[in-house]
């Protein structure tokens, strides 16, 4: 690969349809994790900036405006031209995200066809998000419309940016919304850059606006502000949590969250080991665990347990790691330093909590922030790993007798957002897929996310679901019109 330096064209706030500098001159470096150093200075901005951009986006979406003014199908046309804007710059964009965020190219590659298709999903939904008219009690008749929310704020984490811009960006414009995005610290080159693309494919001034930051200044000023409308925002628990709370302080702003969780894979013994080893290691070393469904909690049952640690662990250990853009790599850098130590401090609580180490559990490399890919056995409910999300690169496997057992133990966690199960009996995936408090539960395969499908948590994984209709009804409010008629004419 050349240079992926060179792709490098926007560090700049993105607002009103013009590329500006912070208002207080200020800047912060992003780092390239696989080497720890900066790449270059981006525009930090603060809550003056928030303004600007809630201003812009307010006009934007005014009575009078030519995005209110513009018919559904043309809002699904400028869905359509970002979406092949996306294609023919696929590989600038795939650059830009292994250089800032540490993942491999193909994986990059992959996020960008994943945005492209959900882009394209959203630009059908244009034309076609139906009120409809309802039966009344009287000489009336009633109808209901479904509007746009108005400005919306969007907060996004760093382990898939472009996906996550993606998710939020398309159920918004695709209903008329007009938005301000937070892209994360540590990553935000390719918004950047998605932001050129939109004003490129004819996005009118206002619609889209991007400002970088960190989450106490921008992403508080997101959160406060009295002229948005809704917050839609992905990551931590802890931030989470202040989002309500700054939406209850300020003006109640509907909240969306998602906030990753502590997913269970529960393997049983009537299935092919070879296969289930592959796929629970795929659901963990996905993103190098950055990923809010990993199936963090493998739990296998006990009459092929000892089989398939040992496989396991042997696939971990032939993970190619290294650098992001080379062939063959399978695994990147984790996203800095706080992740990397968060994550060695887990392999060691792992160790001083009784589980045996089977693969990795070392940095790997003298330079960025790599960590070999790591499998705990013998991992019991009460260990900190198998309770808190660790978001890197470690596999704990549990051990299970019974269905009704691996159930309950499975449920006994705060979070609920993704599960799995691997099994020939189709009562055994039937009866967990009804009783697992998850939003999503994957049969005989893991991951599989989809736009048209939502996607989502129980419990404190979060509020509301992404994607798939579910994602229209998020950006939407929903007016009653009633109407009386004549009795004679
Ligand atoms: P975070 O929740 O702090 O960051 C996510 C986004 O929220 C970033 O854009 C950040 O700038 C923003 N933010 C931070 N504080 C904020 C505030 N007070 N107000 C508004 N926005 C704010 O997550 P962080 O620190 O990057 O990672 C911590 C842990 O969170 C990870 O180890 C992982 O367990 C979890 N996480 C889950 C994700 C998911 O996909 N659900 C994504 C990223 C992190
Ligand atoms: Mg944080």
């Amino acid at each position: 690969m050349a240079n992926p330096n060179q792709e490098i064209k926007y560090t700049q706030l993105f607002i009103n349809n013009q590329f500006v500098g912070a208002k207080s001159g200020k800047t912060f470096g992003t780092i390239n994790p696989s080497t720890g150093k900066q790449i270059i200075d981006v525009a930090e901005g603060d809550a003056a900036d928030v303004d600007a951009a809630v201003q812009a986006a307010k006009q934007a979406f005014a009575r009078s405006s030519p995005w209110r003014q513009m018919d559904g199908s043309a809002r699904g046309k400028l869905l359509h031209k970002l979406a092949d804007l996306i294609e023919r710059d696929i590989n600038v964009l795939a650059n830009l995200e292994s250089l800032d965020n540490g993942k491999t190219f193909g994986d990059a590659v992959f996020d960008m066809n994943c945005a492209i298709d959900t882009f394209r999903y959203y630009a059908g939904w244009t034309d076609k998000v139906h009120g409809s008219t309802v039966p009344s009690d009287g000489p009336v008749m009633t109808y209901i419309r479904k509007e746009p929310v108005g400005v919306v704020g969007q907060i996004i984490p760093w382990n898939y940016p472009v996906l996550m811009l993606t998710w939020k960006w398309a159920p918004a414009l695709a209903v008329g919304c007009t938005l301000v995005l937070k892209p994360a610290e540590q990553t935000p080159l390719t918004a950047l850059y998605m932001a050129a693309l939109s004003k490129e494919a004819g996005f009118p001034d206002g619609v889209i606006n991007v400002v970088n930051g960190f989450g106490p200044t921008v992403g508080a000023a997101i959160v406060n502000h009295p002229d948005i409308r809704k917050v839609a925002f992905t990551g931590s628990v802890e931030t989470g949590r202040l989002i309500t709370e700054g939406s209850s302080k300020s003006n109640l702003k509907r909240v969306s969250l998602e906030l990753g969780g502590k997913s269970p894979l529960v393997i049983f013994d009537d299935v092919n080991v070879d296969e289930a080893v592959e796929i629970a290691h795929n659901a963990i070393f996905a993103n190098h665990g950055q990923n809010c469904c990993a199936g963090s909690r493998t739990f296998v049952h006990e009459r092929i347990y000892d089989t398939f640690v040992t496989k396991a662990a042997q696939m971990a250990k032939s993970r190619k790691v290294g650098d992001p853009f080379a062939d063959g790599t399978q695994q990147g850098p984790q996203i800095d330093e706080e992740q990397l130590n968060k994550i060695m401090g887990y392999i060691e609580s792992a160790q001083k909590e009784g589980a045996k180490l089977q693969a990795g559990g070392k940095r790997s490399g003298n330079v960025g922030y790599f960590i070999e890919p790591t499998v705990f056995s013998d991992v019991t409910d009460e260990m900190t790993i198998a309770r808190e999300e660790i978001f890197g690169p470690v596999q704990s496997i549990l051990k299970f007798s019974t269905l009704d057992e691996v159930i309950e133990r499975a449920n006994k966690t705060e979070y609920g957002l993704a599960s799995g199960v691997l099994t020939n009996n189709i009562n055994n995936a039937l009866v967990f897929a009804n009783a697992i408090e998850a939003g999503s539960v994957w049969v005989n395969c893991y991951d599989y996310v989809m736009p048209t499908t939502p996607f989502g948590g129980y419990k404190q994984s979060g509020h509301g679901r992404e994607l798939g209709y579910c994602g229209i009804e998020l950006y939407t409010e929903t007016k009653t019109v009633t109407i009386k008629l004549p009795t004679k004419v």
